[in-house]
């Protein structure tokens, strides 16, 4: 089916200048950018992105590392978006990431993994519109 994914290339990624080496691997896996911001976010938003893990040990140092630079934040459509991207991204911790996937290429630590993306076609819609008014979604 045809999906939408939210896709945040992590402050990591974007201080390593490779913002273009990722963007080049979504559009060569046929996946569109059809919405893209760049934004530093505050502490507020980026707990209430991750309010699911607030529980989680590692929410904290979510948060920190996230609000630590700017990120890139984009929608992608295609295909099977929601996996396409998942494989793409490859594993949450780079160690287990298989090769050729952006988080073997560019991640360093599960927690500076370069990458989020959607788990499932329903987070999308909602992590979509914590970012994005529909006017700023351009599908083609
Ligand atoms: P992300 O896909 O952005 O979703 C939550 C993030 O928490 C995850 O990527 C990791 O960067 C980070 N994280 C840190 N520790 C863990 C863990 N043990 N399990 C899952 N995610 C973790």
């Amino acid at each position: 089916a045809l999906e939408r994914t939210l896709s945040i290339i992590k402050p990591d990624a974007v201080a390593k200048n490779v913002i273009g080496e990722i963007y080049a691997r979504f559009e060569k896996a046929g996946l569109k950018i059809v919405a893209a911001k760049m934004k530093h976010l505050s502490r507020k938003e980026a707990e209430g992105f991750y309010a699911v893990h607030k529980e989680r040990p590692f929410f904290n140092a979510l948060v920190e590392f996230m609000i630590s630079g700017p990120v890139v934040i984009s929608v992608l459509q295609g295909e099977n978006a929601v996996l396409a991207h998942r494989e793409l991204m490859g594993a949450t911790n780079p160690k287990e990431a298989k090769p050729g996937t952006i988080r073997a290429d560019f991640a360093d630590s599960i927690d500076a993994n370069a990458v989020h993306g959607s788990d499932a076609t329903e987070t999308a819609k909602v992590e979509i519109a914590y970012f994005f008014a529909e006017t700023e979604v351009f599908p083609r």
